[in-house]
């Protein structure tokens, strides 16, 4: 695969479908995307991992597990608060998630998916003739404009309870926009709502393994929120359980991923949280 090669149809969002895949061919997966590959072949054609750049080897060995351990606990967080009452679940920045089309949903829950146009027209395409498994809706918005309005008129209700999904973005935000970003969803937010979510500070090891992969991704990291994740959504109402990735890691069965194992030089802290706005 080379990703370098995306040009415009979200490159990041096609490496992380790769890592899925990768995740799901494994016999003791922490999940199943069978889409995920569709993804990748669409992209490189076939034979894509032999074409795959000398990078890739070592971007995957550091993220694959990462990947793998924060979409597991993530698919539990949305399924669990569709469960709890939220009928409405929103993907920001969705990229080639297929949620929408392999997780068990509720009856009647809606799934709107934000990001910029060309990339859910990429993932339409390659996802046709493929059944959602919930009422699907795709909102082309760019999220440094006025997506809340793109997602009312697609008949979004901040009346009602909804599962908000912010993976694989916080850390590609400055720490305004991260702000901005946790305005907009308190806002938009009835009580009962959930915010699932990844995010770690760039570190070395994080670092490395982009270069090695793309010199485009090396200044992907923005930062995200400023403070400590749980006062951030505090500060907005939120009540959060936050956790370490290697301590969801462990409960899956599996070791730290190398990016967050403090046996590795250069790694970092990385956290997934699950909040609930309670007023
Ligand atoms: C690393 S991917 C993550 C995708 C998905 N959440 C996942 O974990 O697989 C980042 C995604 O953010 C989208 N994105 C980046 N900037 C955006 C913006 N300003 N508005 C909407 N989407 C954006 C990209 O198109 C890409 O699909």
């Amino acid at each position: 695969m080379n990703p370098t090669s995306l040009d415009g149809i979200g490159e990041t969002a096609v490496v992380v479908a790769a890592l899925r895949a990768l995740e799901s061919a494994r016999p003791d997966h922490l999940f199943l995307d069978p889409y995920a590959e569709r993804f990748v072949e669409a992209v490189a054609g076939d034979g894509y991992w032999e074409k795959a750049p000398s990078g890739w080897a070592g971007f995957a060995e550091v993220l694959a597990g990462q990947v793998a351990v924060r979409t597991r606990y993530l698919d539990e967080a949305l399924l669990r608060a569709s469960a709890e009452g939220c009928g409405q679940v929103v993907l920001l920045a969705s990229g080639m998630d297929a949620r929408a089309y392999r997780l068990d949903w509720p009856a009647g829950t809606r799934v709107y998916e934000i990001d910029f146009a060309e990339v859910l027209a990429f993932k339409a395409g390659v996802l046709k003739g493929a059944e959602p498994l919930c009422e699907h809706v795709q909102v082309p918005a760019d999220l440094r404009t006025d997506w809340p309005g793109a997602l009312r008129e697609a008949g979004f209700s901040p009346e009602r309870p909804t599962a908000w999904l912010a993976e694989g973005m916080l850390y590609a935000l400055p720490p305004e926009a991260a702000d901005v970003l946790l305005d907009r969803v308190s806002r938009l937010s009835a009580p009962g709502s959930v915010l699932a979510a990844d995010h770690a500070p760039d570190s070395p090891v994080l670092r490395e393994s982009r270069a090695a992969l793309s010199p485009d991704l090396v200044d992907l990291w923005l930062g995200g929120p400023r403070q400590d994740l749980g006062g951030w959504l505090r500060g907005r109402g939120w009540t959060a359980e936050v956790r370490e990735v290697n301590e969801v890691a462990a409960q899956y069965g599996r070791p730290a991923p190398p990016a967050f194992d403090p046996a590795r030089d250069g790694s970092g802290p990385g956290w997934l949280f699950t909040a609930r706005l309670t007023c």
